[in-house]
Parts: C-alpha cells; sequence; structure tokens
C-alpha cells in the first residue's frame, strides 16, 4: 500500500473548522494547498481523499477538486457523486484503490476531523502538511495534538493576510 500525506490547517487551539465550513479564509494558504496537492509526475494525478462532511463543505463550484483524483469517505452505498468522483467505505479500502491504479501518483488526506484522526494514527502516513493559523476561531471541529512519531522538517517564514498571521510547516515520521 503506498504511503500518504495529510495536509491541514489549525488555529492555536488545534481547531479546524465550524459549522461544518473553514472559519478562515486565507488566498496564501489556498495558493499552498494547490502548490502541494497538484504537481504530479508526467501522465499521472495526484489523488485528495476526504470525509463526506468535507466533501459537502466545498461550494459545489469547486468540487471535484480541479487536477486530483477526489474519492469521498462514506458508509453510505448509495451516496450519489458526480462521474469521476469515488466513494469508498473505509481509509484502508481508499488506499487499496488508489495504489492499484497506475495513474495515481501522491496521495492526500484532505479532512475532516474524523479522518485526520484516523489517518494520522496509520502507518502508512509519512508525512504532515501543516498550516499553523494565530488566533482562536471558537472550533467544533479539532485535531488531536501531534504525536511525537512526527519530526518538524521546515518551518516557513510567517505570512500575514486579512490581520491573520499564518506558518506552514512540514512534519515528516521518524
Ligand atoms: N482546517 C482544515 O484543514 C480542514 C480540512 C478539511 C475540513 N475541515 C473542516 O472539518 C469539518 C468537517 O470535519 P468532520 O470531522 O465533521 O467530518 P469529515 O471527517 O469531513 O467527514 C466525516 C464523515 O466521513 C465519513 N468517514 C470518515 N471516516 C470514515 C471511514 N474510516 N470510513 C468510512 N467513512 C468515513 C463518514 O461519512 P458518512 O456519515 O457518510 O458515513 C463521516 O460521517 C468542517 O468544519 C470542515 O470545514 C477543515
Amino acid at each position: 500500500m503506498k504511503n500518504f500525506a495529510v495536509i491541514l490547517a489549525v488555529d492555536e487551539k488545534m481547531g479546524l473548522g465550524k459549522g461544518n465550513a473553514l472559519p478562515w479564509r486565507l488566498s496564501r494558504d489556498m495558493q499552498r494547498f494547490r502548490e502541494v496537492t497538484i504537481p504530479a509526475a508526467e501522465g499521472k494525478l495526484n489523488a485528495v481523499v476526504m470525509g463526506r462532511r468535507t466533501w459537502e463543505s466545498l461550494p459545489a463550484k469547486f468540487r471535484p477538486l480541479p487536477g486530483r483524483i477526489n474519492v469521498v469517505l462514506s458508509a453510505q452505498t448509495g451516496l450519489a457523486l458526480p462521474d469521476g468522483v469515488s466513494r469508498a467505505g473505509s481509509l484502508d479500502e481508499a488506499l487499496v484503490l488508489l495504489t492499484a491504479r497506475a495513474d495515481v501518483a501522491d496521495i492526500f488526506i484532505i479532512g475532516g476531523g474524523v479522518v485526520f484522526a484516523e489517518a494520522v494514527q496509520h502507518p502508512a502516513c509519512n508525512k504532515i502538511y501543516l498550516t499553523r493559523i494565530a488566533g482562536d476561531f471558537s472550533c467544533d471541529v479539532f485535531f488531536a495534538p501531534l504525536s511525537a512519531d512526527f519530526k518538524l522538517l521546515r518551518s516557513s517564514e510567517e505570512f500575514k493576510e486579512n490581520s491573520l498571521s499564518f506558518q506552514f510547516q512540514d512534519f515528516e515520521r521518524l
């Protein structure tokens, strides 16, 4: 089974979202999300795997996320999804199906809270791309404290946008 990376943004309380939406809007962070998840080996596409609630939180005009193979995790076998978007009934099912596809380059787990919690415990998770945003956004979904298995590889400079400060950090599993 292929390894995968997790990509997420958190506030200072490790908050991820509120009311099934992102409580911030940072174009530089969205740019980083595209820069990390889109570029793929020639002739292939990367895959993004997300929970059903995160899929539903994406504005209709942004889904499926373009230039990437979209997979939605859900136990609902009858879940209606557009052509080209796959459902998987478990994280392992998604990883097996994507590993078997010759047209898939890298796999990214893109949320939300339920899926991140399982993903970072998974032995095939070898990288975390984290955006740390200063401030408390009264979130209702949280990320667990990062396990000591993950070592900080690099931190970016601090960015500022809409009076918010944030920083990108890359972690790798030891
Ligand atoms: N800050 C960030 O980086 C970031 C990124 C993404 C999302 N978010 C935020 O996170 C929140 C959504 O997160 P959430 O925790 O509520 O929901 P979620 O993780 O997006 O989705 C949960 C749903 O996914 C399905 N699911 C999860 N794990 C599964 C598994 N192992 N096997 C089969 N199905 C599985 C289930 O769907 P069924 O009920 O259909 O079975 C479950 O109800 C929103 O506020 C969103 O904006 C934040």
